[in-house]
């Protein structure tokens, strides 16, 4: 059988230095091939092969994955909720094209599997507001989410008819300290602890009761791998599976960080990215991970704020 190699698209970006770093650890540095459209992160240098690549050039990303011998890709490319809503047809053109420039060169190469996620972003005004369960009404208002739905059914698709193993995680929102966020509506609970740290103020720019699905981030890389790694007979779900975390809102988090910070405060200055949050569910049901590949997260808001502070504080 042939030896795993590992092409990580967007491997510069917030998930994908996390990712990248973790796969070296199991596949080995030289089998996991970081690529993306930005100089290589700090994070990754030294650490194994980069090469610079546009998944938007199909042709040069065939070349790449015929002369890397890549068995798998993991696509992490993509313009994000708030960053998408100031150029949707941006966001429409990379989001859809980068994917399906892959799924093609899964099926023509017989790629073993590919991983692209999805997002809570799928999920829209009329979905349940708490508990969203895996099928529901999905109807997205934002065109990063209304580009993720259409990518959900491209990976069904590409699996039912050329059986490429494609798997997906909705993710929540990623809370991390190595490499900075893409541009998404959650990234205000990223920023909150850098300003705690080194402003002890912070300027929200969503309201104080706005409940939101989050994930710290060394969750959301053992759940990707984990899903990766899950025989393919346990994967019951070919678009993209729920995936759940904890739930909080800016008061919560700025009550948490207060435990350790006491003087920290926090003002509320909502704007555009308001009605991105409010359209989608304050929590997920993602039972269905749990019983088909084993879900199950270590960190809640508590352990992870004060990993957070630890982290930040180092740095
Ligand atoms: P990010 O913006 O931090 O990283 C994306 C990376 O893709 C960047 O390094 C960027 O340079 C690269 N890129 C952009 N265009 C490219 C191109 N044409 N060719 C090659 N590389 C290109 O995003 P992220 O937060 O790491 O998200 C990764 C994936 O996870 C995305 O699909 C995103 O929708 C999804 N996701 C992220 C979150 C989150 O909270 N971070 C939540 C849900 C889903
Ligand atoms: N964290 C992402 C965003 O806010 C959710 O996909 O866009």
């Amino acid at each position: 059988m042939q030896k795993d190699k590992i092409l990580v698209i967007g491997a510069s970006g917030q998930i994908g230095v996390e990712l990248t770093l973790g796969l070296r650890k199991i596949y080995g540095n030289a089998n996991v091939v970081a690529s993306d459209l930005r100089e290589e992160n700090d994070l990754l240098k030294g650490t194994g092969p980069y090469v610079s690549l546009d998944v938007m050039n199909k042709e040069m990303l065939h070349v790449q994955v015929i002369r890397q011998n890549i068995t798998q890709i993991y696509l992490l490319a993509a313009i994000l909720s708030a960053t998408g809503e100031k150029n949707p047809g941006l966001a429409w053109h990379l989001n859809m094209q980068g994917l399906l420039n892959v799924m093609d060169i899964a099926r023509e190469e017989k790629l073993q599997k590919v991983y692209w996620p999805s997002s809570i972003a799928v999920f829209g005004p009329t979905s349940p507001k708490k508990n969203c369960p895996q099928q529901t009404i999905i109807e997205p208002i934002t065109v990063y989410g209304i580009s993720k739905y259409a990518g959900e059914f491209w990976c069904n698709y590409f699996h039912r008819r050329f059986g490429v193993d494609v798997r997906s995680l909705r993710y929540p929102g990623l809370i991390s300290y190595k490499s900075a966020p893409g541009g998404g509506t959650t990234d205000y609970a990223i920023e909150i602890f850098h300003e705690a740290l080194e402003e002890k103020k912070y300027q929200c720019f969503l309201n104080e009761d706005t409940y939101l699905p989050m994930m710290y981030m060394a969750d959301a890389i053992r759940a990707t791998i984990e899903l990766m790694e899950a025989p393919a007979d346990k994967i019951t779900v070919r678009t993209s599976y729920n995936l759940s975390g904890m739930s909080f809102s800016p008061k919560d988090i700025a009550a948490e960080i207060k435990k350790h910070i006491p003087e920290f405060t926090v003002t509320y200055k909502s704007d555009y990215r308001q009605a991105i949050a409010d359209s989608w569910p304050q929590s997920i049901d993602d039972s269905v991970s749990r019983k088909d590949w084993g879900w199950k997260e270590e960190y809640d808001l508590a352990a992870m704020t004060k990993d957070m502070l630890d982290n930040l504080r180092k740095q």
